[in-house]
């Protein structure tokens, strides 16, 4: 990446970065909920080895997790910025720029005990890297997005763009898709955008709460001796719940649990899916459990989980978390979900947006139950050796030492 603003210059007369070899880091997020940037950010700011602290933009549940982690948060929040949305950033941000300014100035402001500042979401992006001329900090921004014109409006792509290329000395991305989309967009070298999965904590996800599926599911209310499908994550129409409804409505004895909630401003798509259900027939074959903290145990209550986004997902931590609960996963297959599932082997894909296609491999899975057992073992297995907490942080610690060294290897290590 290039930049504009010059080397960065600590005014602390002894770098923290002379005294240690990890860097410290001021995190950045917008969220106060708990989507899955969030959640990948808790375990590297838990266990950073030098001076940190997550500065979040709105406050929320995720707060209280980070505090539980002994992580140190701060909070500067704007609810005109909050309110912004991006695939609707137009010139309406205009009546926000009083809060903008107030948000660039206290990012700029926490930064200054920082070696690195690490941007972790698209507003933490913006505010973060239009405030260089004020910290003069290197920035680190981990891409969880995949930067399409599907994702995202001309004017965020725009900004985004420029701030890669002028701005920000370091981008991470959680898949190869989401780093060869900020490639096309950013005309940056492919090598400037190494990729870093995320860690799933496999020992989480495979550990048993209850003695059986049975106890399981009458702890939740759950129907027992059916056939149950899951799809975890938050409502809204890109992750593709109406598509999974209408995979319902054409298996007369299936039954499908919706767990998450409607987030960031969902709730319009979350009454069109009880609508679609209504006008489906399917209400009495299907459960909205909300937004759950105890993931594994519910994934282990069913018996295959579906992921049904209908445009290509950046990451998709829910279908790793299925592997790891050793569930038979059955993906949309797009995006970053093509670098987890490797169809036939450890999962199944599927056309996304494709009904009749998630159909075929619901039954299919479903009348192979040998098959998906072996699909199982082998997913497990890729779980552990790709996509544990272990190996994500010492690929991000690594690349953190990195750019705290300005972007050269770390010879001590
Ligand atoms: N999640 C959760 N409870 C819910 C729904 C989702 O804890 O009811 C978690 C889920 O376990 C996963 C994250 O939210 O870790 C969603 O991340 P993912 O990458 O799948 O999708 P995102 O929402 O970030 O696009
Ligand atoms: C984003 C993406 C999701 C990814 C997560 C963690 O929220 O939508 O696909 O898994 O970030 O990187």
């Amino acid at each position: 990446m290039h930049t504009l603003a010059p080397v960065a210059v600590s005014s602390d007369p002894v770098p923290p970065t002379a005294r240690t070899n990890t860097p410290s880091v001021l995190f950045v997020d917008q969220s106060g909920q708990l989507g899955g940037a969030e959640f990948s950010l808790m375990p590297l700011a838990a266990t950073w080895g030098a001076s940190r602290e997550v500065l979040l933009l709105s406050d929320g549940p995720f707060r209280t997790r980070l505090e539980s982690l002994g992580v140190p948060v701060s909070l500067a929040c704007e609810a005109s910025v909050s309110g912004i949305r991006k695939d609707t950033l137009r010139l309406n941000w205009l009546g926000a720029l009083p809060g903008i300014v107030r948000q660039v100035r206290a990012i700029a402001r926490h930064a200054e005990s920082f070696d690195i500042l690490f941007l972790n979401t698209q507003k933490a992006l913006v505010l973060g890297a239009l405030g260089k001329p004020l910290h003069r900090k290197r920035i680190v921004w981990y891409l969880h997005d995949v930067m399409s014109s599907e994702h995202f409006g001309p004017l965020q792509r725009l900004v985004v763009r420029w701030l890669t290329r002028y701005a920000v000395d370091h981008v991470i991305a959680n898949s190869r898709a989401s780093a060869d989309s900020l490639v096309t967009l950013a005309h940056c070298a492919t090598e400037d955008v190494p990729v870093v999965h995320n860690g799933i904590d496999l020992e989480a996800f495979s550990r048993a709460d209850a003695p059986d599926m049975g106890a399981l599911r009458r702890q939740f209310g759950l129907p027992e001796n059916v056939y149950l499908a899951g799809l975890f994550g938050r409502l809204a129409p890109w992750k593709g719940q109406h598509i999974a409804l209408e995979a319902l409505a054409r298996m007369p004895d299936l039954h499908l649990v919706l767990v998450g909630s409607a987030m960031f401003g969902e709730e319009a798509y979350e009454k069109a899916l009880h609508e679609q259900a209504a006008r489906l027939g399917v209400q009495d074959r299907l459960i909205f459990a909300g937004f759950r903290d105890d993931m594994p145990a519910w994934m282990q209550a069913v018996d295959v989980i579906l992921h049904t986004s209908t445009e290509p997902e950046p990451f998709g931590r829910v279908i790793v978390e299925g592997m790891a609960a050793g569930r038979p996963v059955i993906a949309s297959a797009a995006g970053g979900v093509t670098e987890i599932v490797n169809h036939g082997r450890n999962g199944w894909l599927v056309q996304p947006g494709n009904p009749a296609a998630l159909v075929d491999a619901i039954e299919t899975v479903r009348r192979a139950p040998a098959m998906a057992s072996a699909l199982v073992r082998e997913a497990r297995a890729e779980v552990a050796k790709r996509f544990s907490v272990d190996v994500y942080l010492e690929r991000m610690k690594a690349l953190l030492a990195r750019a705290g060294n300005g972007g050269k290897a770390d010879k001590s290590a």
